[in-house]
């Protein structure tokens, strides 16, 4: 196949006034290479697609590739706000400076300090805007209206600015491309498999809505794509012709198997060194309020020193997580206070509680005020072992669920395991990070995923 160029597209003469007499400006792209090509060209051949996941090794030419797309798009869309999303400020200036060199000089204004760059129309006014920000902080992502957007090494950009970038497309309608190197099972996994329609056998993984359908939300066609919006597509490093094959050869050789896998050929590996996996499988549904009839159990951690607090309420026969509150007083009365209004509103739901160091007395306070409380204490290594694989077990099997709940996800993702010289197994999130909603969504696992207790005797006479 040739290689084409991605575009050559000029500033209509459209936007200047009728006295003004300035000469259209050209703006030629370089050229891209196929791979690249496919992947930032698929909104032209896609109706209806808004989201691009790629997987792609590693310099594969994604940062470059994705600046061109990035270009087009702002040079071609009067008044709109383009965004580069990567993992650091030094990394999305690398993507600047690449911009930089693919518009035509006197055509655009760097506010170095904002990072952004204005494209000009021919007489010199603004035509459209490209922001580099850091995925760094999703606070400041939030509050926008974004046309289009790039999440480069989206793998290491934690869900929460994922999230916020797409709340900056919502009313616009705008469009991404959200690429990466995989980096284990996280959020960008989870994108990229909504991207996927087609099995490994090649057939279709959907069906096409039925005739006649009005293609809502909930229309009852059997197996059709829930995510129609996303693409996914997988490109390995060999498929840039500007990398010498000897050095691929050579990186086969001096890395180890399953890092090459994922680094050179973007294979998503389990995360090994991740305790919790399908975390995302679980992920569905909705908050709910109590139901009559049905029975609750609420996990609790408590807040110590600067810690939260997390009451986790799973409905006991579905383990679906139907209600969730983290608040960060630590006043025994508050704490109290929360947990048992939460339990009375969830039909009295048996509270689980860590009563290890403070939980004893809030443990003994809850059962004065008539609280119905199963103390668990964590305070051996074997405890919280047995603690966490029960849970971890659950997810790996898709037995509990839970709704999108942002800091649990991050947690779950994040939780980590350390195996000691000796042997031992030990559970933690990693340091600066919090365990309070993993620890809390345990709780309630624990007890919910208890059988029903079946009373068993035999006689001594053996009838
Ligand atoms: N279309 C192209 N034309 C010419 N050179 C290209 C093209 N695409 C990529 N390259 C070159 O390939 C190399 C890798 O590109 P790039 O840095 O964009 O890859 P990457 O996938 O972002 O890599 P990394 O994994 O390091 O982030 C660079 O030297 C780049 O200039
Ligand atoms: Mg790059």
């Amino acid at each position: 196949m040739a290689r084409k160029p991605v575009t050559k597209v000029d500033i209509p003469s459209k936007v200047l006034s009728a006295t003004q007499k300035f000469q259209p400006v050209v703006l030629t792209l370089p050229e891209a290479h196929p791979r690249q090509y496919e992947l930032i060209n698929a909104f032209d051949h896609n109706p209806g697609l808004r989201f691009i996941a790629g997987a792609c090794g590693t310099k594969f030419g994604k940062t470059y590739g994705c600046t061109i797309r990035l270009v087009k798009e702002a040079w071609e869309n009067p008044r709109s706000l383009n965004w580069w999303v990567a993992p650091t400020f030094d990394q999305s200036i690398i993507a600047l400076n690449l911009v930089k060199r693919l518009i035509p000089q006197g055509m655009y204004v760097e506010y170095k300090a904002d990072r952004r760059i204005v494209i000009l129309n021919p007489d010199g006014s603004e035509r459209s805007e490209i922001q580099f920000k850091s995925g760094d902080n999703p606070d400041s992502l939030r509050g926008f209206a974004v046309n289009f957007f790039i999440i480069d090494e989206a793998a290491r950009i934690p869900y929460e600015s994922y999230e916020s970038v797409l709340t900056t497309v919502t009313q616009t309608r705008g469009r991404g491309i959200v690429i990466s190197t995989p980096n284990g099972r996280n959020w960008f996994h989870q994108v990229y498999q909504w991207g996927e329609k087609f099995l490994a056998n090649g057939a279709p993984r959907f069906l096409p809505h039925q005739t006649g359908c009005s293609k809502t939300k909930g229309c009852g066609c059997p197996n059709i794509d829930p995510h129609p919006e996303w693409m996914a597509l997988r490109m390995p490093t060999a498929a840039n012709p500007h990398v010498p094959r000897e050095s691929i050869e050579e990186a086969r050789l001096n890395f180890p198997e399953r890092r090459f896998k994922q680094e050179y050929l973007a294979e998503f590996l389990d995360d090994s060194a991740g305790v919790f996996i399908k975390i995302y499988d679980c992920m569905r549904g909705t908050f709910e309020q109590p139901q009559e009839g049905s029975g609750y159990i609420i996990g609790v951690d408590l807040a110590k020193h600067e810690d939260w607090t997390v009451l986790m309420v799973m409905h006991r026969e579905r383990k679906h997580v139907v209600a969730f509150e983290r608040f960060n007083r630590i006043e025994w009365e508050v704490q109290y206070a929360k947990i048992k209004d939460m339990s009375d509103k969830y039909n009295r739901a048996l509270c689980v509680i860590d009563s290890t160091g403070i939980g004893d007395p809030i443990v003994e306070t809850l059962r004065n005020g008539g609280v119905p409380v199963e103390p668990y204490k964590i305070s051996s290594n074997i405890a919280k072992r047995q603690l966490i694989e029960k849970t971890r077990v659950a997810i790996e099997r898709g037995k509990i669920s839970y709704p999108q709940i942002i800091p649990l996800l991050h947690e779950l993702e994040h939780y980590s395991m350390e195996i000691t010289p000796t042997g031992v197994v030990r559970y933690s999130a990693p340091d600066h990070e919090h365990d309070d909603c993993v620890i809390a969504l345990c709780l309630a696992t624990w007890l919910a995923d208890t059988e029903p207790f079946v009373y068993k005797f035999s006689s001594r006479k053996g009838i």
